[in-house]
């Protein structure tokens, strides 16, 4: 019987996860932790929800202990802008806050779920088609940050048995909870300011391409990753995954299809647009789909309809009105 509790509940992809898990296993089956509150109050009433900070194991080892936790999805991190604006504590929390996780892991006997990233590469790494095996040299503190927990992540597995599971996640992007400071966000407040006012600025130079995700195809890939014969897997921690690799220029057009004078203009921030430009063009996901069958589900067209459709259907002040013939 899956007994799951998740870090970060209430972020981006937590709250997502959260839904998922909870519909798929049970709300009692399912245990959320967040360092706040206040957001996705939904999820925070619905069932059992725990506010503390992730670094503080004996809180957390008195959750999974209770509730009699097997498997962990460690989501609590600070993304990839955040963290280049406050180094010391990105280092502090996506590692000390992993090495908790870790070590109620193994004293609780867990499995744990751990997020990477596209951050994980760098200037050096070959920016298209890039290899699931590859040169990892990223030079931002989030990426520092991810390729020391893929590694942590290996170490616990090898030496201690804990069974670690994780991907190489691109940007995410979705409809339900804002992303958290990374430097793939603009793709998310593209749809967000296409309906409310029909144009947007992009702090991404328009020709900056980037591997991105649908959130469905996201939640699918952790919990089908974590639910996947453990005799296949031979990278563990963690797989590429991707779906779509566009640019701003692209996603524009294809908002165009159906808000045809949809206008993007470009005022690039120098710190994001540094740490795009270290990062591929386009992953490479062949092992994720020889090992646990990954395949997505959407492309830039399906999410652009879906994100647009539901988006103005949604926000009180849009003005992009959503047509089904559209
Ligand atoms: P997010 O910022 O939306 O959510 C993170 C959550 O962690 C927040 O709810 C925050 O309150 C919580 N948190 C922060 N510090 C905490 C602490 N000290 N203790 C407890 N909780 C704390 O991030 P997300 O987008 O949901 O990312 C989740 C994971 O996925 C991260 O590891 C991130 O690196 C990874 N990831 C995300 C993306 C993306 O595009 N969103 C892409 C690649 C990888
Ligand atoms: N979307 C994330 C970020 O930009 C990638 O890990 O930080």
């Amino acid at each position: 019987m899956k007994k799951i509790l998740i870090t970060g509940a209430l972020g981006q992809l937590g709250s997502e996860i959260a839904a998922e898990l909870r519909s798929r296993f049970g709300v009692d089956k399912v245990v959320l932790t967040d360092r706040r509150d206040d957001v996705n109050t939904d999820l925070v009433e619905e069932g059992p929800f725990y506010r503390f900070d992730v670094r503080h194991g004996e809180e957390l080892a008195a959750v999974v202990r209770r509730y009699r936790i097997d498997t962990i999805y460690h989501l609590a991190a600070l993304l990839s802008a955040t963290a280049e604006n406050d180094p010391q504590t990105a280092w502090d929390l996506n590692l000390n806050g992993l090495m908790t996780v870790l070590e109620v892991a193994r004293e609780e006997r867990c499995a744990v779920f751990t997020p990477s990233s596209i951050g994980a590469f760098g200037p050096s790494t070959p920016r298209d088609w890039t290899p699931q095996d590859t040169i990892q040299r990223p030079t931002s503190m989030y990426g520092v940050t991810k390729v020391a927990g893929e590694l942590l992540c290996d170490y616990y597995y090898h030496k201690y048995g804990v069974d670690t599971r994780g991907v190489r996640y691109p940007g995410l992007i979705s409809n339900r909870t804002l992303p958290g400071g990374g430097t793939t966000d603009y793709a998310v407040d593209v749809y967000y300011q296409a309906v409310r006012r029909g144009r947007y600025s992009c702090f991404l130079k328009g020709d900056t391409y980037l591997d991105m995700m649908y959130m469905p195809d996201a939640v699918r890939a952790a919990v089908d990753l974590m639910e996947a014969d453990p005799a296949r897997l031979r990278h563990r921690n963690a797989f590429n995954v991707t779906a779509m690799s566009f640019c701003p220029e692209e996603q524009a057009a294809y908002i165009r299809r159906y808000i045809p004078d949809f206008e993007i203009d470009y005022h690039v921030d120098p710190v994001r647009q540094a740490i795009a430009n270290s990062w591929p063009n386009n992953l490479e996901d062949y092992a994720a789909r020889v090992e646990w069958d990954w395949e997505p589900r959407f492309d830039l067209d399906t999410m652009t309809r879906d994100m647009l459709r539901v988006l103005s259907r949604r926000l009180e002040d849009a003005r992009y009105v959503w047509s089904d013939e559209g």
